[in-house]
């Protein structure tokens, strides 16, 4: 029986992870530019990380994250998204002693227990940022023009393009917020679905983006957090709206807003792709001023966002981009063909020294006819195929063939990296 891959989890084969590369170094000099820094936390870490920081009742944890013992019995997980464990290893290496904001970064694969779709995997890989230590809301705003900003570089139209936003209020505003909510539902609690029905005791904001057609009919009308927020947190929100009209960044106020965890407070807010269908945001983020707290550290505010690399793949790989993966090495520039055991000693030594002259370079290792070496030259896409037979070893010279014009000289071996250099 032939193995395959898990249900959700994908093979990036070698042409599509050129954009990946292509993608990622975007991604990492763009949020370089911000004063952002990279953490790379593992992928296992403890369940009770994500029940106290995500929260028990979302469904990320409640039913799509990966669970299991290891030999002595503690539970672990498969991270489904990375804002705990960046948290946790701020207050795990004391990050925070140093003063200042700590602005971190990071890619990598998260893990979720989901139905499969286009743009939603079980497998799927997340870059992301988080921003520790201010209550600012410029620091908001700031983080917002970063999500914009990535988008700009990988050349994506501002028009296809929208941002959501909300303000979800402080741990004071909650439960005011709550009671308005359960209130509004209680009469429809019999025609809401059963997750729902659920959520109406344990956290009523969850109802709010129940994807359910009857719950959001039902959700519609429901009371806006907006309408429930303190003096400090409409302050807040209404300053951050400000500093995105002083940066020309659109946005949508949507009620609705409420993001499917529950470190989430003051502000929300998702990029959306007007071509996405269902799953449709790119990114998503917000501030987490308590979460530092919830898991043990000293009491820290936060804010950031991540996005999927899936998602913007699949709006990126509607467009030709193939000329901006220039930079990444696709294929050799220099085939080489020797005959026999000692030439191939003589090839090895100067693919060897090619490479390390940065010349990418390949040779024929299957062993075949000529005419076949010749098409898998031709095959690789290599600018020349190098000739090393007994006669022009025992000369010291390569015969070199430029494959697009057929042309061909003898070069010394020992001067094959100037030749090359000087040809490119
Ligand atoms: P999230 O909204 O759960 O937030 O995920 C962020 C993004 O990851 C989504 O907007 C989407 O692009 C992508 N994503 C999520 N699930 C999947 C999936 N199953 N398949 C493909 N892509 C997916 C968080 O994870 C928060 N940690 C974001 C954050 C950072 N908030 C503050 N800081």
């Amino acid at each position: 029986m032939k193995v395959e891959a898990v249900r959700g989890m994908t093979d990036i084969l070698p042409q599509e992870a050129l954009l990946w590369q292509y993608v990622e170094a975007e991604i990492r000099e763009a949020v370089a530019l911000y004063g952002y820094r990279e953490i790379r936390t593992p992928i296992v870490e403890r369940a009770e990380l994500f029940a106290r920081g995500v929260g028990e009742a979302t469904d990320i944890v409640h039913k799509e994250m990966y669970v299991f013992p290891d030999k002595k019995g503690q539970m672990l997980a498969l991270r489904p998204e990375a804002t705990a464990s960046v948290v946790r290893a701020y207050i795990e290496h004391g990050l925070y002693a140093k003063g200042g904001v700590a602005k971190l970064y990071y890619l990598g694969p998260m893990f979720r227990y989901e139905k499969p779709q286009k743009g939603r995997k079980r497998q799927f890989h997340q870059y992301g940022v988080e921003a520790l230590g201010s209550l600012e809301p410029a620091l908001d705003a700031e983080v917002i023009d970063l999500a914009w900003y990535i988008m700009e570089r990988l050349g994506l139209r501002r028009e296809g393009l929208f941002l959501r936003l909300n303000s979800i209020g402080c741990p004071e505003d909650r439960p005011r917020y709550r009671e308005a909510l359960r209130e509004y539902f209680l009469p429809y609690r019999e025609e809401l679905c059963p997750d729902c029905q659920r959520r109406l005791e344990e956290n009523p904001l969850r109802i709010l983006d129940c994807k359910v057609p009857t719950c959001q009919r039902i959700a519609a009308d429901a009371p806006r957090s907006l309408d429930h927020l303190c003096e400090g947190c409409r302050g807040h929100f209404e300053t951050l709206l400000r500093y995105l009209d002083a940066l020309d960044l659109a946005y949508e106020l949507d009620p609705k807003l409420v993001r499917g965890l529950d470190y989430y407070t003051r502000t929300v807010f998702e990029l959306a792709s007007r071509d996405l269908g269902a799953q449709d945001a790119l990114l998503g983020g917000g501030r987490y001023d308590g979460l530092a707290e919830a898991l043990g550290g000293p009491p820290t505010p936060g804010v950031g966002f991540a996005g999927g690399l899936e998602r913007l793949i699949l709006v990126l790989g509607e467009r030709d981009v193939s000329d901006r993966c220039h930079r990444i090495i696709t294929g050799p520039e220099v085939y080489l063909l020797p005959v026999g055991e000692t030439e191939t000693a003589e090839a090895l030594r100067i693919l060897a020294r090619l490479r390390r002259a940065g010349i990418p370079c390949d040779m024929d290792y299957a062993g075949r006819s000529l005419r076949k070496r010749l098409q898998a030259a031709a095959r690789s896409g290599a600018r020349y195929a190098l000739f090393l037979g007994e006669e022009e070893l025992s000369r010291g010279e390569a015969k070199v063939r430029d494959l697009a014009s057929g042309e061909e000289r003898y070069v010394p071996t020992e001067e094959l990296v100037a030749f090359l250099k000087g040809a490119s």
